[in-house]
């Protein structure tokens, strides 16, 4: 999974906890709202039936002192609370229209509120025929019509009241025990956002910190020059494209170090072996000559001869060697051209021609049809191009297949491929075939020089010279790249 996919993922799932979280307590929290409503909405209630109580009870108590006593400030009395207790009534409707309330409830007070109107204009009534003189009618009607209504509404209102009190103290208690669940569920779901935080939190750190941290370490090797360094990391995301990219980049960088390496040696040694095949060569000539002018005069038989020829093939064998290294140290002469490529593999094949065919090689040619001129010094790449044919000869003691393909343009390069199927080359020797004096012929057969020059000759051109094979008894190949110039 890409690191982009597991962020989105992380925090998706982050936001959904949080959400859950949130949603959980909101719904709690609006259930222990609504039971403190409950319990402040009773209470109210519960309070409001208390004064209806009060009033009721003083405005009764009121009218029989009256009527006992006779007394007007009774009466007074008794309006003042009658009109108290209507007013407190009026409230209590008014409290019940705004609060939420069941039907039946509505119902049950609505009666009790009838039902005391009623009870207070018995009360006015008989207050009224007493003020007129009718004492006795005003006593019994009391007694007769008064009385037992006035228990009924007393014994009505008492048990609203009891209601009341009783659905205030449950809803308190429903409140109070929410909370408590709250305060648990809170800090349960807290805990669980803790755990789950930290377990992403791990997750990401394991995903993307750790091959992070690798990378970093890695670059920082590589930056700091040991281009061998390789960083591991495991997946497939965007780490691990990056450190592939650090690992190409560190190959790179060390084989361009190899590369500058082998110039830097072979730019001392030519100017060195430049100089001592100079000096040997005077002296060498000077061997040459003398022997043949004594191989002259001395007659056939001549049991000096012998030695004298072995001389003379031993100069000969140095001559080629400081000829080898003049050509290697010669880095002049250069003239740069146009030049068909396949003509002039086709030269260098004719020059070859005899022990290509002495060795029974068959020569396969792969020319593209569209292969671009070369920009090249013509005698050093046939040099070049001598040198691989005449090794692949070499390769090829008893036989087989030189295959040459031209065709490709990459980047601005022409290629040439040299595949034979010859004695090919084991790693080890690979890694030497551009040492100067590596050779793997007899004493005599080779300079170990030949693919050095070459070397030199393909950088002057600011081109290459790659060699790959499969190991021994499995053939080689030589690539070499050349600066393409237009098109054919
Ligand atoms: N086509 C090839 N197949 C196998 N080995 C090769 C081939 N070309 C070169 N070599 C190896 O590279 C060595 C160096 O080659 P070179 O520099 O031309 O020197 P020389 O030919 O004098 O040995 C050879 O001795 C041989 O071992
Ligand atoms: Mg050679």
């Amino acid at each position: 999974m890409t690191i982009k996919n597991r962020l989105i993922i992380s925090f998706a799932l982050m936001i959904a906890i949080v959400v859950f979280i949130a949603s959980i307590l909101f719904f709690q929290g609006k259930i222990q709202r609504d039971y403190l409503m409950d319990s402040v909405q009773n209470y109210s209630l519960m309070a409001g039936i208390r004064e209806i109580q009060y009033y009721l009870e003083k405005s009764g108590s009121a009218c029989d002192f009256y009527l006992v006593l006779g007394d007007s400030s009774e009466k007074s009395k008794f309006n003042e609370f009658s009109g108290l207790l209507q007013e407190k009534i009026n409230d209590y409707s008014l409290q019940l229209n705004n609060f939420k309330i069941s039907k039946a409830e509505y119902i049950e007070f609505s009666e009790i509120a009838d039902a005391c109107n009623i009870l207070i204009s018995r009360w006015q009534n008989a207050i009224n025929m007493y003020s007129e003189g009718k004492r006795e009618r005003a006593i019994s009607m009391i007694e007769n019509n008064v009385l037992s209504y006035y228990d009924k509404i007393k014994e009505r209102i008492k048990s609203e009241y009891e209601k009341k009190i009783n659905a205030y103290q449950i809803a308190e208690k429903e409140s109070l025990r929410m909370e408590k669940i709250n305060f648990i569920i809170s800090v349960g779901l807290s805990v669980l956002a803790i755990i789950l935080a930290m377990m992403l939190s791990v997750f990401l750190f394991r995903t993307i910190t750790r091959p992070l941290t690798k990378l970093k370490e890695g670059a920082e090797k590589i930056g700091n020059g040991s281009f061998s360094q390789r960083i591991e990391i495991s997946g497939h995301n965007e780490l691990t494209v990056l450190a592939e990219a650090f690992n190409k980049m560190a190959e790179n960088l060390k084989r361009s170090e190899t590369q500058l390496i082998q110039m830097d040696r072979m730019a001392s040694l030519g100017q060195l072996a430049g100089g001592i095949a100079h000096e040997l060569n005077n002296p060498l000539t000077g061997v040459l000559g003398q022997t043949e002018m004594l191989l002259e005069k001395l007659p056939p038989q001549d049991p000096i001869r012998e030695t004298l020829e072995k001389i003379g093939k031993a100069a000969e064998r140095c001559r080629k060697i400081t000829k080898g290294l003049l050509d290697f140290s010669r880095q002049k002469d250069y003239t740069f051209e146009y030049i068909d490529v396949p003509k002039l593999l086709d030269n260098s094949l004719d020059i070859c021609s005899s022990d290509l065919i002495a060795s029974k090689i068959n020569v396969v040619k792969k020319y593209g049809k569209e292969v671009p001129k070369a920009y090249i010094s013509q005698p050093h790449i046939q040099q070049v191009f001598l040198n691989i044919i005449t090794n692949a000869i070499h390769a090829m003691k008893h036989g087989g297949t030189l295959t040459i393909v031209t065709d490709v343009v990459i980047n601005n390069y022409v290629t040439v491929a040299f595949k034979d199927t010859g004695d090919g080359i084991s790693k080890v020797n690979l890694e030497k075939m551009f040492t100067p004096f590596f050779t793997t012929k007899e004493p005599g057969k080779g300079t170990g020089l030949g693919l050095v020059i070459s070397y030199g000759i393909i950088q002057k051109h600011n081109g290459k010279i790659l060699v790959s094979s499969d190991g021994d008894k499995k053939g080689a190949t030589f690539t070499l790249r050349l600066p393409a110039g237009g098109i054919k």
